[in-house]
């Protein structure tokens, strides 16, 4: 695919569903008592992964144009899968899974693509053996990874990373634990999954950085609308923000305070981005407004990591266009993620000239000469995809992407709508 230089993005246009809402959605659906319906869901291939993985344990999940029906089977229905359990290139469905699958009474394999067979999941398996379950995995870190039945009980476990993957996991599991788990988090993640626990009547506690979970009897199906997802916003909050004369409206994005850190960013480096017709929902959603502006240089680091931690690569194409020097640090989770998004993100800037130093945990990208268009690889990494795209709409020169259709991981139709808004 090539990508010219734009000009002036104008327009209003609503992103695909949350992500993580959308896997969150399926799973507890599938746990719940009653029938949950799902407006917005993502139908991207990691959420369609989770649906897949679910259909195989025996739950019924009806999917229509514009919602997905899940027919729950209560927390003890699910059923002993005939074949391994295809996690595709999905950490969410991956790492999630571990925890419910640790508490059932039947063995179940997880196994993903080439992407996901290098992700560590020791992270997981670790805090859940504490709770008693039952696993094997290659090299005790990697996929294919192997649950047995086991009897769990409740665990205090502090993180060592800020991840929402592993949280969650020990949450799912504790669902199935005997007595209380809790969780310290050393920087808050997402908390989506604590927000829906709660929304189903799942008693959980949350102070400062302790969640604390007790046992249900059982999840009540309620019907979920998954907002915008903020991290697909993010690629037209930046487009919005360096390609001159731009103003894009992104309408109904989820804006769950543990997410929004794109637009903390964006605003320090000096883009206008205004919020309008807030509500608060069980996630809070709002339409959000860009306006291309003179951006400059920032320092990003510290508990902002895991609030914008998807959005790091698009940010740095920001920092690119942004006058002076952005100093990305405490990053490293990025090297764990779909790829090593920090040597991804270095090599890609680099042949687009950017001056940009790779460092242990992050990035320096010195900005604001205008980058030349190039060929650019993707790394089978649906955010590196989308986040040259961005780049190239404000570069000198055509610009090439080598596997476009990696973007089908969480966005279909990402390069429709940038071209319909004039990218
Ligand atoms: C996610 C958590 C984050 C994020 C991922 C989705 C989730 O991963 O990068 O895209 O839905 O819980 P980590 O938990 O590994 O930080």
């Amino acid at each position: 695919m090539h990508i010219h230089p734009s000009g002036p993005l104008r327009g209003c246009l609503t992103v695909p569903g949350d992500k993580s809402i959308s896997h969150r959605a399926v799973m507890l659906g599938a746990l719940a008592n009653g029938t949950t319906h799902i407006t917005g869901f993502l139908m991207g291939e990691d959420c369609l992964s989770t649906i897949d993985c679910f259909r195989k344990m025996g739950v019924e999940i009806e999917v229509r144009e514009d919602e997905v029906i899940v027919e729950g089977v209560g927390l003890h229905g699910l059923c002993e899968p005939e074949e391994a359990l295809y996690t595709g290139n999905s950490g969410t469905t991956t790492r999630l899974l571990c925890g419910i699958l640790a508490g059932q009474p039947f063995t179940a394999t997880l196994n993903g693509d080439a992407s996901i067979q290098k992700r560590p999941m020791g992270r997981v398996i670790k805090p859940l053996r504490e709770m008693g379950a039952s696993i094997e995995g290659k090299n005790d870190n990697y996929c294919p990874l192997t649950l047995y039945p086991s009897e769990l009980h409740g665990i205090e476990y502090r993180l060592p990373v800020a991840s929402a993957q592993l949280k969650s996991a020990i949450l799912l599991a504790g669902l199935y634990a005997e007595g209380q788990t809790t969780v310290i988090e050393p920087a808050p993640s997402r908390d989506h999954t604590e927000r829906m626990f709660r929304a189903l009547g799942v008693e959980i506690d949350t102070e400062g950085s302790t969640i604390t979970l007790d046992p249900p009897e059982d999840l009540h199906a309620v019907d979920i609308a998954v907002p915008g997802d903020i991290s697909s916003a993010a690629f037209f909050l930046t487009a919005g923000a360096i390609v001159p004369g731009s103003e894009l409206t992104i309408r109904n994005v989820g804006v769950n305070p543990t997410r929004t850190g794109v637009i903390d960013v964006l605003r320090d480096m000096g883009a206008s981005i205004t919020e309008d017709n807030f509500r608060d929902e069980s996630e809070p959603v709002c339409d959000l407004t860009v306006r291309a502006s003179a951006l400059h240089g920032v320092e990003i680091g510290g508990a902002i990591i895991p609030r914008l931690i998807d959005e790091l690569p698009v940010i740095a194409v920001a920092a690119a266009f942004a006058e002076g020097e952005t100093v990305i640090r405490d990053a490293q989770e990025l090297k764990v993620k779909e790829s090593n998004r920090i040597a991804a993100m270095v090599r890609e800037l680099g042949r687009a000239g950017v001056d940009v130093e790779e460092t242990e945990d992050g990035m320096i990208i010195r900005g604001g000469k205008t980058p030349r268009g190039a060929s650019f690889e993707t790394y089978g990494d649906h955010r590196i995809a989308m986040s040259m795209a961005v780049l190239a709409l404000g570069a000198e020169g055509v610009s090439r992407i080598d596997d476009p259709e990696v973007v089908a991981i969480s966005y279909p139709g990402f390069f429709d709508t940038l071209g319909q808004l004039g990218g």
